[in-house]
């Protein structure tokens, strides 16, 4: 097909979009093995899962009882407020899908902030309007006030990515009630796990304008099998329905994800995710000490951020060196900034050599 044809078919609210450049598209293929992984917020560790290969040749359930009653007993929800999805990023899409209209409707988004709320938006010709955080980045209020009536989806996330605060319990409630009337106010808690905040699950009968954003990408160390979930009033849940694949998750997904969500499993994640959280302080601690570099925002997830003047050369250094971490720079008030996702002891001590040996040379 020529250029020409595709540039005439394509649909015109396509043309300057840029695909959402994800920590796999900046760095393809490479070895786990060779390479230090430190880019997008993914578990460090591996874990086990057997696979029963008998049902393999049906269709799989569109929301495999199993995997919605494990998830709503984790979370403390009903199986009614629940949607199992191919990952988070699923369910901002089918979010935006239900709730907006293509060329006419907007969602709210507070930068800096998950990339994947604008662009899911813009590959549906679905505005995005901005109400930046605040220098300390917590919400700004008074300009999200601004937007009642004029978006139909507001997206915060709790701890943000990529500053790893937490949104305080009060200003989200502010948010609720600002919108309770006009808008979806979508908590995304993929880091949830990490925190020492709660979860927002418990208020979904006191909100009914809440929804909550949730993955096993993250503490249950399972980015691969591309799994998330959903939860809100049964109504919101309903139809999302209307608008899912009628597959959205393979059957091997499903059988990892029950075994994830055993006791067993729910066990294992949160002695991980003390590890993981251990190993952050460590490394804040050691950043912290280094005269170059300034941390930024807080660590209540999986990650650090952290500013220096020199940012290129030290990724290219440690590009070099075969750890990957994420350059943030390009995000609002985030100039300078590099995010490290927490990974095992073994790659955190290698990242920090890294990072030493490089201001050894600088001199
Ligand atoms: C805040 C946030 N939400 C959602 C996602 C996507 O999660 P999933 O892997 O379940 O699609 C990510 C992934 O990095 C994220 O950082």
């Amino acid at each position: 097909m020529s250029a020409d044809l595709i540039a005439k078919l394509l649909s015109p609210h396509l043309k300057s979009l840029q695909p959402y450049e994800s920590a796999r598209r900046l760095f393809k293929g490479g070895k786990a093995s060779e390479q230090a992984w430190m880019n997008a917020n993914e578990s460090p560790f591996t874990n086990d899962y057997s696979l029963d290969c008998d049902t393999l040749n049906r269709y799989p359930d569109c929301q495999p009882p199993a995997v919605i009653s494990a998830y709503a007993a984790y979370s403390g929800v009903t199986p009614e407020q629940t949607l199992v999805s191919r990952g988070a990023d699923e369910g901002i899409e089918l979010l935006i899908r239900a709730f907006c209209e293509a060329g006419q409707d907007s969602v709210l988004i507070c930068p800096p902030t998950y990339g994947m709320y604008a662009i899911s938006a813009k590959t549906f010709n679905v505005g995005v309007e901005q109400a930046p955080l605040k220098a300390d980045f917590s919400l700004d209020i008074d300009a999200i006030s601004q937007y009642v009536g004029k978006v139909n989806v507001v997206f915060i996330c709790s701890p943000n990515n990529p500053t790893g605060t937490d949104v305080g319990k009060a200003q989200l409630q502010q948010v609720l009630e600002l919108f309770a009337d006009s808008a979806l106010v979508v908590v995304d808690e993929a880091y949830i796990e990490f925190t020492q905040q709660q979860s927002w699950a418990a208020e979904l009968a006191s909100y009914p304008n809440l929804v909550i954003l949730r993955t096993l990408s993250k503490a249950f160390a399972l980015a691969g099998i591309r799994c998330g979930f959903t939860l809100a009033a049964p109504e919101i849940i309903q139809e999302l329905l209307k608008v899912i694949a009628p597959y959205p998750l393979a059957e091997p997904v499903i059988q990892i994800a029950v075994q994830a969500l055993s006791d067993e499993g729910v066990k294992r994640t949160q002695s991980q995710v003390t590890l993981l959280n251990q190993q952050k302080h460590w490394l804040q601690q050691q950043l912290g000490e280094m005269p170059a570099i300034t941390l930024v925002g807080d660590t209540a997830a999986n990650f650090v951020l952290m500013r220096l003047d020199d940012k290129q050369a030290l990724m290219d250094y440690l590009v070099a060196n075969g750890i990957l971490i994420r350059d943030q720079s390009k995000q609002l008030n985030l100039a300078n900034c590099l995010r490290i996702s927490i990974g095992s002891e073994q790659q955190n001590l290698r990242l920090l050599n890294a990072i030493q040996q490089f201001y050894a040379q600088k001199g």
